[in-house]
């Protein structure tokens, strides 16, 4: 044998080898969550609150049309199922009757809360809530989608072993509903303990399903959003931080996120067969805006698509109404439209989160390389 063929032959056992013992980390991905994680629900439930989200420029960057996800493009999840090798996660309710599941159902839905939709009308804020689809309506579905994926607890056991749950981002809507009618942080700090039992049981009830390894985000800092900057603007400079985010909302999340990493804390003591992962959103959000030309966010904290005003955030035209625009390179902003975030900085969130550091524990590592 020749050199030249020996080294052939050895390249082509090393493929082999590589591609035999490569393995995909997740076959597939089960999400629960709001408009940070929706990718059609909300527009397929055929709610009318928010039906811009149904039109360009929403998809403008990546899909070309509007998709119902609330972005120009692509979310944290479409970029972690991308991470894994895994097309892009069907909306629950864009199933067909006995459609085969085979890589995992989105039941994220725009506007969602932790808590039920009758926390907010006993409060008489109901009827501004976007949609009554609450996290223990999305976990109803996975329940009646789980009853036809498998029957038995060993074969679901079996079933859920290779899926990786995304528990959230959801909680960020409880606040944001009263903190736009007016509700003090004070008052809402009260209901923090509430929103974080309720995603606390429902990740409960995941692991007692079957899931084994699961997500849970924390909250964005809230108070570097374009519409919290603009709805609660003052010109007392000692409001706001050195990155010129609102100092008492951004402190409000940490407040949440400290609570729901405690509640973690004690999950994984109770179920430590599983792999309880906390997505730090938070402090994945802030590297944007800490330094965002750094990144080449060249928006700072202006939303890409508005009706003006100094955040590029105007209720009376938001994105996709009237008087409102894009910008030219949504790839160069942070903030989409005043709310949500571009896909560009999805992006970077997402693989904050896949690669480190933003997760804790990390993530599986999708490198076919692993344990060469
Ligand atoms: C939520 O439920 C209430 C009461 O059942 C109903 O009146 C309301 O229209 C629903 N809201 C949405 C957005 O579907
Ligand atoms: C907000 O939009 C309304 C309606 O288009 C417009 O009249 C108003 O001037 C805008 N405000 C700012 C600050 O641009």
């Amino acid at each position: 044998m020749t050199l030249t063929m020996r080294f052939l032959l050895l390249l082509a056992v090393c493929f082999f080898w590589t591609v035999s013992t490569s393995h995909v980390p997740y076959d597939s991905i089960f999400s629960f969550g709001d408009s940070l994680a929706d990718t059609g629900n909300f527009l397929l439930s055929g709610a009318l609150a928010f039906p811009v989200i149904g039109n360009l420029p929403y998809g403008e960057t990546f899909f070309g049309h509007a998709t119902g996800r609330c972005s120009d493009g692509r979310l944290v999840i479409d970029f972690i199922a991308e991470a894994y090798g895994l097309q892009f996660v069907p909306p629950y309710l864009a199933l067909t009757e006995g459609q085969k599941v085979q890589h995992g159902v989105n039941f994220a839905v725009a506007g969602a809360t932790a808590l039920d939709s009758k926390f907010f009308y006993d409060k008489n804020i109901g009827n501004f809530l976007w949609t009554n689809d609450s996290l223990s309506i999305q976990l109803g579905w996975f329940k009646k989608l789980k009853s036809t994926l498998c029957t038995t607890k060993q074969d679901c056991d079996n079933y859920f072993k290779g899926s990786l749950f995304l528990m959230g981002e959801i909680g960020g809507n409880d606040y944001n509903y009263p903190f736009f009618l007016g509700s003090t942080i004070t008052e809402l700090k009260a209901v923090v303990p509430l929103v974080v039992e309720t995603i606390a049981a429902a990740t409960s009830m995941l692991i007692e399903e079957g899931a084994v390894e699961l997500v849970v985000p924390g909250n964005f800092p809230i108070g570097c959003s374009a519409v919290y900057l603009t709805l609660f603007q003052t010109p007392n400079k000692a409001a706001y931080d050195q990155n010129g985010c609102l100092k008492a909302y951004n402190a409000f999340s940490k407040y949440h996120n400290a609570q729901l990493k405690l509640a973690l804390e004690k999950l994984r003591k109770k179920y430590p067969h599983t792999r309880i992962i906390y997505a730090d959103y938070y402090g994945a959000a802030k590297q944007l805006v800490h330094l965002p030309k750094h990144h080449g966010f060249y928006g700072g904290l202006k939303a890409c698509c508005g009706g003006g005003g100094p955040y590029n955030f105007n209720n009376s035209a938001r994105c996709g109404h009237t008087g409102s625009k894009p910008c030219m390179d949504p790839s160069t902003y942070a903030n989409w439209d005043g709310v949500h975030l571009t896909e560009a900085a999805y992006r970077y969130i997402a693989t904050g989160l896949t690669k480190g550091p933003f997760t804790s524990p990390p993530l599986k590592s999708s490198s076919m390389f692993d344990g060469l």
